[in-house]
């Protein structure tokens, strides 16, 4: 018999097996120059959304959160809009304007959205509500609630999900209970 792996695949969930460990576990180890930085961060972030908001005139809620390498459009910032509870993953960009094209439109993430890294969302796109944007993608329409696209030109690739804080597929809050730690 094949001895069973300590870490299951999300794709065989097993709620019902006592032995079951979530991939959630598999999250770095937690060094006490990590948990520093991981403090630092957030007091930056809080500070750069701060900066946004006020300055910049973005729409950013404030329990949402993003990477300080994220690019929010700042030829129209008035067209950012970020709903609570979502994510912006580094290296995503969230574009407002075409110069190509003369557009100036509002792009939108709904709310405990995720954003990929190194995505795109272009002018005018709204990401629905508890919807995640895949790693690299280029999102060029709207995208419903509760779906997972990714791709250049973004595809839907799953429909009806459940997100949680951040957009995240795991509920981190229950898990940290569990004695999971959680991240970011
Ligand atoms: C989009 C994402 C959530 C999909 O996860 P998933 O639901 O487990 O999807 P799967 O791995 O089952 O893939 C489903 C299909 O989508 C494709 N796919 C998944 N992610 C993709 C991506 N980023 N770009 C293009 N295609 C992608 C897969 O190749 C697969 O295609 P196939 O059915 O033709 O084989 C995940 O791949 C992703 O991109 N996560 C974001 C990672 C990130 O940005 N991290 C930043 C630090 S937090």
């Amino acid at each position: 018999m094949q001895a069973q792996s300590k870490f299951t695949d999300r794709r065989d969930l097993d709620y019902e097996n006592p032995g079951y460990i979530p991939i959630a576990i598999r999250q770095p180890k937690r060094n006490p120059l990590r948990l520093v930085w991981l403090a630092i961060r957030s007091r930056l972030i809080a500070l750069r959304r701060l900066y946004y908001v006020k300055v910049w005139r973005m729409d950013i809620h404030p329990s949402a959160w993003f990477s300080l390498r994220v690019e929010f459009d700042r030829t129209h910032p008035s067209g950012i809009h970020i709903g609570a509870e979502s994510y912006v993953a580094f290296g995503a960009v969230l574009l407002t304007h075409d110069m190509t094209r003369g557009i100036y439109a509002d792009t939108r993430v709904g709310t405990r959205c995720f954003i990929g890294a190194h995505s795109i969302l272009m002018p005018g796109v709204t990401v629905g509500d508890g919807s995640i944007v895949g790693a690299g993608s280029v999102v060029t329409r709207d995208v419903a609630s509760g779906t997972i696209v990714a791709g250049n030109p973004a595809r839907v690739v799953k429909q009806g999900i459940k997100t949680y804080r951040f957009g995240c597929l795991w509920d981190w809050e229950t898990l940290s209970k569990s004695g999971v730690p959680r991240d970011p």
